[in-house]
């Protein structure tokens, strides 16, 4: 069976680039919505593999996209990690924070493999019903981006509790990015195992970090899990998404094993086309405000990126994550433009 997104992951280009959206199962749809009140919490949601392999399913149904993303949260991490962790109705997570190292000592060291086996049942349920020309993308927080949440207990906008927790409890922080990285490597390795036939690791933070800071809370741990699921996965199919990375994308190629890499909306097509391209295939990078905003501005957006990634290996995506007010008629042209502009 062919499909479009593992081609690309293997280094061919496709005519048509294969299309998927960051954030695609969410609040903008409203039979998630629908589901969401039935669910009660987000996180039951995230725990009901029936209810969640069904929002995994509905883009698909919806809007035919080349990939169907698990239904999760990159927070059942330190979930499983004995963090208490709640989203608020319109406020974000909220987990106790961790102001120093006693309180890290008090989590456990290694993931309760039991609290996550109702996401393993989801990716089963969720595999079984796609379509087969529809790859199944799993995906975790990567160590730094999941670890300014468990420090700060909360989303901050420059990340301020994290990266001043690592200045001043280096060995601490040192511990918890490598508790983070085994976590994370064993939570992929049976996401694979379940059912998932590509990976995605979010480092939504990384771009806030100075760059020796970078390579040693992003690149590092990275390349780590890459390694780690490698040694049990040969041929894993692996997205490294280091937002805002900027310059430093070319680095973290050349440390991180990865077979494509997400690039956000901030990023220089001209750079990206001749710096990293080249090396690796590309995923991204519209903006997600101008597909909020539609009509030409969305027209021109799109044509922009299909004119400068085309010619090599390239999966068309966002730049982060759909919004919630984006209207649905606004994803319809998107992905009419892609794919009739590509084969037209
Ligand atoms: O992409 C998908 O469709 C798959 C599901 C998915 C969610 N979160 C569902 C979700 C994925 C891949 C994530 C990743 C995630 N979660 C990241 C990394 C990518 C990114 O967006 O930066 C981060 C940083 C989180 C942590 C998180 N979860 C935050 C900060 C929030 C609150 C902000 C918001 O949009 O509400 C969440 C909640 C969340 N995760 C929602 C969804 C659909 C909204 C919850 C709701 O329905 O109320």
């Amino acid at each position: 069976m062919h499909k479009p997104l593992l081609h690309v992951l293997t280094g061919h280009r496709e005519k048509v680039p294969p299309i998927w959206l960051m954030r695609q199962a969410g609040r903008y749809l409203p039979e998630y919505r629908e589901l969401r009140r039935r669910a009660g919490n987000f996180l039951e949601l995230c725990f009901n593999p029936e209810l969640a392999a069904e929002v995994t399913l509905q883009p698909i149904r919806r809007f035919g996209f080349d990939a169907a993303i698990l239904f999760s949260d990159i927070l059942v991490i330190p979930h499983a990690l004995g963090q208490r962790v709640s989203f608020e109705e319109g406020e974000g997570p909220r987990l106790d924070a961790i102001n120093d190292p006693a309180a890290l000592a008090r989590l456990r060291h290694e993931i309760d493999q039991q609290s996550l086996a109702a996401i393993y049942d989801t990716i089963e349920r969720a595999r079984s019903k796609l379509p087969a020309e529809v790859a199944l993308i799993g995906f975790c927080g990567a160590p730094w981006t999941v670890a300014t949440y468990m420090i700060a207990g909360a989303g901050t906008t420059d990340q301020a509790p994290a990266r001043l927790f690592a200045y001043r409890f280096p060995e601490a922080f040192t511990a918890l990015i490598d508790v983070l990285v085994e976590a994370s490597a064993s939570y992929l390795i049976r996401q694979f195992a379940a059912g998932v036939e590509v990976v995605q690791i979010f480092d939504t933070w990384a771009g806030i970090l100075p760059a020796g800071e970078f390579e040693r809370w992003c690149i590092k741990p990275c390349a780590r899990i890459v390694e780690r699921v490698r040694k049990e996965i040969p041929d894993a199919k692996i997205i490294g998404f280091p937002r805002g990375a900027a310059s430093g994308l070319r680095h973290f190629l050349d440390e991180v094993a990865v077979d494509a890499v997400g690039i956000d909306w901030t990023a220089e097509l001209g750079f990206v086309r001749d710096q990293i391209q080249p090396v690796r295939p590309i995923q991204g990078n519209l903006d997600p405000l101008v597909l909020m905003a539609g009509g030409s501005a969305l027209d021109r957006s799109i044509d922009a990126i299909l004119a400068a990634f085309s010619s090599r290996p390239f999966i068309f995506n966002l730049g982060h994550g759909v919004l919630p007010d984006t209207p649905i008629a606004h994803v319809e042209q998107l992905l009419a433009r892609v794919r009739g502009a590509a084969s037209g």
